[in-house]
């Protein structure tokens, strides 16, 4: 902490009462305590509130700043896609959706273009990024992950967190960061939201922490704690991951926010304590700065130290936390972050949302069908998912979190699939029928037989399948990843008619549609690609620009394949007589695996080079298709001999090239040694001397991949 800063901080803490300093640790719902009540919390020295916007904000720090010290509030939003809690403020794809674009760059703007607009609104801090993996995809919050692997995790979040914070913490426009949810919250079994992470700190210390250590040197200033345990232990009871791991050793100096009500869970549905006033002192000793929403805190602390069963220099310790992010943000001198307002959803930030959407679209699968010619005058585009501007954007935004809400409707600018398509099919003179067939739950509206009917005279059918809101977001675990409702039906009937049928994937997750991979002529992924994602992917199978996407998650065939994930470890037993580890009834491979995307041109790699003095590598890639294209260069590598099991490959580097038709480019990498690290058995982070492979492709299945081995002494 910098000399001034500790000084101030000193000073203002000598001046606070038992109270004030109970009162600073609490973060206090807006929507559910109400006005009045809320006002009574800010006088009473609050440290923060949640979800408030525009006025009733200002209206808050007004009087926190008349009350008895006057420490203004900080105020949190979960501004996680875009500021889109704000009905005019600009919605951005998802974190898995932006994922698809592998480029940090993309996701630091974003992440500016959000801070601007939360700014703007008065409010200070965005709960965001996210850095759990998505590792199971049936549970509920993948689409708010950068998918399943560390390093591609670690280099979004440290991207969107410079984008937030900018390089000044007090400047304007810059709002406080927040890594969440720490630690192994996405692990939780079964993939059921917020139960325990059954693995071992070796574990999450090789798969779980590195992100959080990039969060850390990015220098974001808050976390939260996840809702669920490690190996039994509450997160939010966790001294060990809170102050050994978190404080001591990865070096994080910002103050920590406990998740929503994790106090009063850890009485009512974690069971380690009593009552509130166990689970107050077990949160506050164990490292949580900020209690989110268990307002029962407050009364507890105050007695809890008046009893002499929590020493006050640990509500000190944490008062002090807070007040230096307070402080370094020039909080005390500029209690609103103030901006603009007319920045909010301004044409400016609609592009990069719009080129974030286009950046997101992945494809999958293309016998040649794409991009759509102007021979083709008749089309029908079916599937609820294609005009339905919920499923499109998903959860956190002002008309679907936490459940859709009938008072909002949603505000343009944005644009489904269908109005994406309309317009393109109008400037080019072709025919679109739209017809619903079916969504991705049971509805009165369902009619296959007008689906079938609408696609009778096409000369080519897009049907967009996927999930709906009601099937995403915490609480929305799915034990089945097959397409939903009547999707497969629609499918088959549609498959029946013999065109050329193109599905595109607007969903949360990865689903299992082998149907689709198998029988298609085109899958294109779209997830939640934001207000634009309509465009950007009526855009791309039109052709008007080159997808780029490259998923950063795999598929499974089937819900009982999973895990699929790529860095699996070795070790199945293969089938008797054969090399090959499988399921009797499924093979091992994922339908799409992570690193996967086609383009409208095709790339060639070779002279793979590896240098194991230098640490250095390079790789020729050549677009050999006939569009300028952007390949994406990725870097695996497997430790052919280790102490503990490492996985079969994984991702340590990776690199965009954009190269014109015919162009030929030398990519190289330069890696640090630790990128060959493992975690032993005594949980140190070491690297074993001995061989490694390096491999290099298009993406992380072998068959695309150059392999070279090298030594590391
Ligand atoms: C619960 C969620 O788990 C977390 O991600 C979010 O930031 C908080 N609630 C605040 O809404």
């Amino acid at each position: 902490m910098k000399a001034d800063v500790k000084e101030r901080v000193d000073a203002l803490l000598a001046r606070m009462t038992l109270e004030e300093k109970a009162a600073q640790m609490v973060q206090v719902p807006y929507a559910m305590v109400g006005r009045e009540e809320a006002l009574r919390w800010a006088r009473r020295g609050a440290g923060s509130f949640l979800h408030v916007l525009g006025d009733d904000a200002r209206e808050i720090q007004r009087a926190a700043c008349e009350s008895r010290l006057g420490i203004p509030v900080l105020f949190g939003i979960d501004a996680v896609r875009g500021h889109a809690l704000n009905d005019h403020a600009t919605v951005f794809p998802t974190q898995l959706a932006c994922a698809c674009a592998w480029d940090p760059e993309l996701v630091r703007r974003m992440g500016r273009v959000t801070a601007r607009e939360v700014a703007a609104d008065g409010l200070h801090w965005t709960f965001s990024p996210l850095l759990c993996l998505a590792r199971d995809p049936r549970w509920g919050r993948v689409n708010e992950t950068f998918g399943e692997d560390p390093h591609l995790t670690g280099e979004l979040a440290a991207a969107l967190i410079r984008g937030y914070q900018g390089d000044d913490l007090a400047a304007p426009d810059s709002i406080l960061a927040c890594a969440k949810h720490y630690l192994a919250y996405g692990e939780a079994v079964g993939a059921r939201d917020a139960c325990d992470s059954e693995i071992t700190w070796r574990k999450a210390r090789e798969v779980f922490l590195p992100p959080f250590q990039r969060a850390v040197d990015a220098g974001c200033a808050t976390f939260m704690t996840a809702y669920g345990s490690l190996d039994g232990t509450p997160l939010t009871a966790d001294a060990h991951a809170l102050r050994d791991v978190l404080r001591g050793e990865m070096g994080f100096e910002g103050f920590v926010v406990t998740d929503w009500q994790n106090v009063t869970s850890l009485v009512d549905k974690q069971h380690v304590a009593a009552d509130a006033l166990e689970a107050s002192a077990l949160a506050a000793q164990a490292g949580n700065d900020m209690i989110m929403s268990s307002l029962e805190f407050y009364e507890s602390a105050i007695r809890l130290v008046r009893e002499g069963r929590l020493e006050e220099r640990v509500l000190d310790e944490a008062v002090r936390h807070i007040l230096s992010v307070k402080v370094e943000m020039g909080l005390l001198e500029h209690p609103e972050k103030e901006g603009d307002r007319a920045c909010i959803g301004c044409a400016e930030h609609q592009q990069t949302a719009l080129e974030a959407a286009r950046r997101s679209v992945t494809l999958l699968k293309n016998d040649g069908v794409l991009p759509i010619g102007p021979q083709t005058r008749r089309i029908a585009l079916i599937g609820a998912n294609a005009d339905d501007i919920r499923a499109q954007v998903g959860d956190w935004t002002y008309f679907t979190h936490p459940l859709p809400d009938p008072e909002h409707v949603p505000v343009r600018p944005y644009t489904t699939i269908r109005e994406g398509m309309e317009a393109l099919c109008a400037a080019r003179g072709a025919e679109l029928t739209y017809a619903r067939g079916c969504g991705a739950v049971p509805s009165d509206l369902d009619d296959l037989d007008a689906a079938v009917r609408a696609a009778e005279g096409a000369e080519l059918i897009v049907l967009a399948v996927g999930d709906e809101i009601s099937q995403v977001g915490e609480t929305k675990d799915r034990a089945d990843l097959a397409l939903s409702g009547r999707q497969e039906e629609l499918l088959e009937r549609l498959l029946a008619l013999g065109i050329p049928l193109i599905t595109v994937l607007l969903a949360s997750k990865p689903l299992a549609i082998e149907a689709a991979a198998a029988r298609a002529n085109a899958v294109v992924c779209a997830f939640n690609g934001g207000a634009h994602g309509g465009q950007a992917v009526a855009e791309a199978l039109f052709g008007e620009f080159n997808p780029s996407g490259r998923l950063p998650v795999s598929f499974p065939r089937h819900s009982g394949q999973v895990p699929v994930y790529y860095n699996a470890l070795p070790g199945w037993h293969p089938r008797w007589g054969t090399q090959e580890s499988r399921y009797c009834d499924l093979p091992a491979t994922p339908l799409y695996a992570f690193g996967e995307g086609l383009s409208y041109t095709a790339f060639a790699y070779d002279g793979l080079t590896m240098d194991a003095q230098a640490l250095t590598a390079s790789v020729r890639v050549r677009n050999t298709g006939h569009r300028p294209g952007l390949e994406t260069v990725q870097v695996y590598v497997r430790d052919c001999v280790s102490s503990v099991l490492t996985p079969v490959r994984r991702l340590i580097a990776f690199e965009q090239v954009a190269l014109e038709p015919g162009e030929e480019r030398t990519v190289r990498f330069t890696f640090d040694r630790m990128d060959f690290s493992l975690v032993n058995r005594q949980e140190q982070r070491v690297v074993e001397p001995g061989c490694f492979e390096l491999m290099i492709g298009h993406s992380s299945r072998d068959e695309d991949l150059l392999k070279t081995e090298f030594t590391l002494d």
